[in-house]
């Protein structure tokens, strides 16, 4: 596997650090807690973290505003704390990307408060400034994306909420300031970036007003009432064609180009991970982002073999295609998404599932990313009052619905509970101590655990439970690590329409692994024998889900359990 970089071979685990550990007993993680996690993330297999935003910010957006780029906010420690996270992260191989938002600041970083203070200080031009709105546009977050100033009597642009306004990033001093930011992580050692939302980085320079007939509001609540195939397509429409004029414009290309050869100056193989599913911004395989989430195989509500093919053979051709080949990179979940377990399940077999997702993350081709709490089965918990309510994404959309739709407060509180990201950020659960073993019993944590804790789903209890969850995980991730054609090799669907079960091929030079995912409650008996690379071949068993007399099985017969996850080497 020498030809591999290492962000090809590493299993990323994203650290949402508020919700991480506490270690000092405030109810908000920390990376005292952090730090004091690393021997746990060691032991599941991990190899590689990346931390949603750690900086300073008002937490409009739970970080993802930021007021001061080269520090650390205060609730989570120190700047020195920091470098212990990172050193004792480094000391046990484990690398560290961290989050970086590019497109905009907190409306609290001093570049926003000396750029709105007047239309001629140095900073003037850093955001994007007009006398008056020119256009319709929406933030995708808070309704309006033109947001008055008194100080200059002219109006900002930001995609997101007010409190986050957009960088102008035609500026030149824009990019040097960032560029600096960059570099300051880099030369402490961070191994990379999570790149966060380029596709918003530029604005259609016509300023093309959109022809949604209708506000944000509506369209979220249009989101939720769609029932027919139809209906959801035309949500889907709509909401492109509300930000087709504010995403995925000209000149990210370029910008990534310039991000990349900085990162490229540092040794150790730094690298980039863009929060877009869009290939092309892999550039050439060699010259843009290392890589791309796989966004289209999460955003389904059922996963299912026909749709793991057709996104597989989607995404593989493309990145073929590019002229040094790109590299996949697979998830299922992160924390601006339900939970893998709440959405996916069925309600019925959702531990069943849970165990199969989490084996086609970590068997398809490509860099798997799990975010924290997936392992030990983690599942959304809806908050019941509006004052719970922290991501203010959530709390605006329940006083448009109740305000401005008229919708009962009981019924918008039920719905912000659904659609708030809150849901799926509560506090990782570590025992089932009081308040989860996150925080100490008395301390009042940011966002209530989910009482699911005491159920097993903790961490505690499921590493004494040669059955739980946790322990498959640490074995699934042993046998990827142990298994060179599961991290290097090609893939072959096999079975191609077979409706219950998802079959395919990791091959490399020097070995052949089977994989078949059963998604079904159906016993299967299958015959592989006709498959080029299996006739006259025997499987070794490497990894199943079943109970089985013996491990040199017949490809030509091949018995597979419900719901059974089974990987076996072609001998
Ligand atoms: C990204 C982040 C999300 C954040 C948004 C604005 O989509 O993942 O959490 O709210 O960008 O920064």
């Amino acid at each position: 596997m020498s030809k591999l970089k290492w962000w090809q071979t590493a299993v990323f685990y994203q650290i949402y650090p508020r919700s991480f550990a506490d270690g000092n007993g405030d109810g908000i993680g920390d990376f005292k807690g952090i730090t004091e996690k690393l021997d746990y993330l060691k032991d599941l297999g991990i190899d590689a973290l990346w931390l949603s935003p750690h900086f300073p910010s008002p937490n409009w957006d739970c970080g993802y505003d930021i007021s001061d780029y080269v520090d650390v906010a205060p609730e989570y420690g120190t700047l020195d704390d920091f470098k212990t996270f990172l050193a004792e992260s480094h000391k046990r191989n484990m690398r560290v990307i961290l989050d970086l938002v590019l497109n905009h600041s907190s409306d609290e970083h001093a570049w926003f408060i000396e750029s709105k203070s007047s239309r001629d200080n140095p900073k003037a031009d850093w955001y994007v400034w007009v006398d008056t709105p020119p256009n319709n546009w929406l933030s995708c977050f808070d309704g309006d994306a033109w947001t008055y100033a008194p100080e200059r009597d002219q109006y900002y642009y930001h995609y997101f909420m007010k409190q986050q306004p957009d960088l102008n990033w035609h500026n030149p001093d824009v990019k040097k300031a960032m560029w600096d930011a960059v570099r300051f992580w880099l030369d402490l050692g961070v191994d990379g970036y999570r790149l966060d939302a380029i596709g918003t980085i530029y604005e259609d320079p016509d300023l093309t007003p959109h022809k949604v007939p209708m506000n944000l509001a509506q369209l979220r609540r249009l989101m939720e009432t769609a029932k027919t195939a139809q209906e959801k397509k035309r949500v889907v429409k709509y909401w492109k064609d509300m930000f087709k004029h504010q995403w995925g414009q000209p000149g990210v290309h370029d910008l990534m180009k310039e991000l990349r050869a900085i990162l490229d100056e540092y040794d150790g193989d730094r690298m980039l991970v863009g929060e877009d599913d869009n290939i092309a911004y892999q550039g050439n395989g060699n010259d843009e982002l290392h890589l791309v989430f796989n966004f289209p195989l999460m955003l389904t509500e059922r996963i299912t073999p026909s749709h793991i093919r057709r996104n597989q053979k989607e995404r593989l051709t493309q990145l073929e295609a590019l002229p040094t080949h790109g590299w996949p990179c697979n998830t299922l979940g992160n924390h601006d998404n339900s939970r893998v377990h709440t959405r996916y399940g069925d309600k019925q077999h959702d531990a069943d599932l849970a165990r199969l997702h989490a084996a086609l993350v970590l068997t398809l081709k490509g860099t798997p990313f799990l975010y924290n709490g997936e392992e030990i089965g983690m599942t959304d918990y809806m908050l019941t009052d509006i004052s719970q309510v922290k991501d203010t994404m959530g709390s605006w959309y329940y006083h448009a619905i109740v305000t401005d739709l008229g919708v009962p407060p009981d019924e918008a509180m039920q719905r912000t509970a659904e659609m708030t990201r809150d849901r799926n950020r509560t506090p990782m659960q570590w025992s089932n101590n009081p308040n989860g073993g996150f925080s100490p019993a008395e301390a009042q944590t940011w966002l209530p655990l989910n009482p699911n804790y005491k159920d097993g789903i903790n961490v505690k209890d499921q590493q004494h439970n040669p059955d739980s969850l946790l322990n498959y995980y640490k074995h699934l991730l042993r046998v990827r690590k142990n298994t060179p054609a599961l991290i290097e090799g090609g893939y072959i669907p096999l079975h191609t329409t077979a409706k219950d079960y998802f079959a395919f091929l990791r091959t490399s030079e020097q070995q052949a692994v089977l994989v078949v995912l059963n998604l079904s409650e159906k016993q299967l008996g299958l015959d592989f024998s006709r498959t080029k690379e299996l006739t006259g071949h025997n499987l070794g068993l490497l990894f199943s889900g079943a109970v089985r007399s013996s491990t040199d099985l017949s490809p030509k017969n091949l018995h597979i359990g419900a719901f059974e996850v089974f990987i076996a080497e072609v001998k």
